[in-house]
């Protein structure tokens, strides 16, 4: 069986795994920089791109040690090569250029968004194109129709903020600490949703797209009243951009043919989105699907996962692939 070796670290998670054509994640190896980065509230790229340095090699080797197996039995190596924080990409990059060079097998050049978005067909092998996938991570707020590997519209995407990145500007305005998102989730459990009026930013909108830098700033001046406790601020905004969600979400739901709705990216590990979407899928007498909480943050399974299928498909790269900040799916 096709066995792909994918790596990571686009942002502040280095990970190595292996992952079969046929969906067995055979190893699977994440170290994260929560620590390192804490005491500056935020990813520090040059601190992670270091981190990535040390950290990487040891986890490819433990991967490998994890699934009994030798780079001479790995079919293909995926790395990420963006978008990201390049200093990290490129440290992913090329060690996945020298291990296939080294090995004598082909590299694959996976786009990190591609792998958020093909994650759903690791965890759910029913899972069938087209689908309307929403992708809400911390640098990308987007709705794609996934028409097939490497066939992705966008349909709707973020005019200013993302939303794991307004779940983080709103964890730090609240002193909630580092990483945000987990966070403001559990401080929002203690709290009240309807506590604090705070807007709902295109809701209703004729144009498809996101916005949520005004609803970080309403968190701000909520904060700066005094009126609240953190905990109803926190419930508040998760529960003003749940809504966000649904809204837009719901209005392609009525636009376009597809078997499933899907969820990916980081802020898909939060709990009252997940129940929001499902229950907007079932609404549409639509499938729903959201992959286990650990494929959503980032991590190498996704990313061997979407090496399998652009392998599958013949896309393998050069060695001259470029690493690269910004690329659009
Ligand atoms: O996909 P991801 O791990 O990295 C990127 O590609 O951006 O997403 C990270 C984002 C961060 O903004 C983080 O705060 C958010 O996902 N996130 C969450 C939760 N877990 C992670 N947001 C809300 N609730 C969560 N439980
Ligand atoms: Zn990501």
């Amino acid at each position: 069986m096709t066995l792909i070796l994918g790596l990571e670290s686009s942002c502040d998670e280095t990970a190595a795994a292996l992952v079969t054509a046929d969906r067995a994640i055979r190893a699977h190896q994440l170290a994260g920089q929560e620590a390192d980065h804490r005491p500056f509230g935020g990813v520090v790229p040059e601190i992670a791109a270091r981190t990535h340095v040390e950290a990487l090699t040891p986890l490819v080797a433990a991967a490998l040690a994890e699934a009994g197996v030798s780079l001479a039995d790995v079919d293909a190596i995926a790395a990420t090569a963006g978008p990201g924080l390049i200093g990290g990409v490129m440290v992913g990059l090329v060690t996945g250029k020298a291990l296939a060079l080294a090995a004598g097998k082909p590299l694959i050049a996976v786009n990190h968004l591609e792998g958020h978005a093909l994650s759903p067909r690791l965890a759910d092998p029913d899972l069938e194109f087209p689908y309307l996938l929403l992708l809400v991570s911390g640098g990308h707020c987007q709705l794609l129709l996934v028409e097939g590997v490497g066939a992705y519209r966008r349909l709707a995407t973020t005019i200013d903020d993302a939303a794991g990145e307004a779940f983080d500007k709103t964890a730090k305005l609240l002193g909630l600490g580092f990483p945000g998102g987990p966070a403001v989730e559990k401080a929002a459990l203690a709290g009240d949703p309807k506590a604090v009026p705070l807007p709902r930013p295109l809701v209703g909108s004729g144009e498809p797209h996101f916005s949520f830098a005004g609803l970080k700033s309403a968190v701000l001046r909520a904060r700066d009243s005094g009126q609240y406790a953190a905990e109803d601020i926190a419930a508040s905004f998760q529960q003003a951009v749940v809504d966000c969600l649904i809204d837009r979400t719901r209005r392609q739901l009525g636009a376009v043919e597809a078997t499933a709705l899907v969820v990916a990216g980081g802020v898909a590990a939060n709990k009252a989105v997940r129940a929001a979407l499902e229950g907007l899928a079932a609404e549409h007498g639509l499938r729903f699907v959201a992959p286990p909480q650990w494929l959503c943050t980032d991590n190498a399974a996704m990313i061997a996962w979407a090496g399998a299928e652009r392998f599958r498909a013949g896309l393998v790269d050069g060695l001259d692939a470029p690493a690269r900040a910004r690329w659009p799916l």
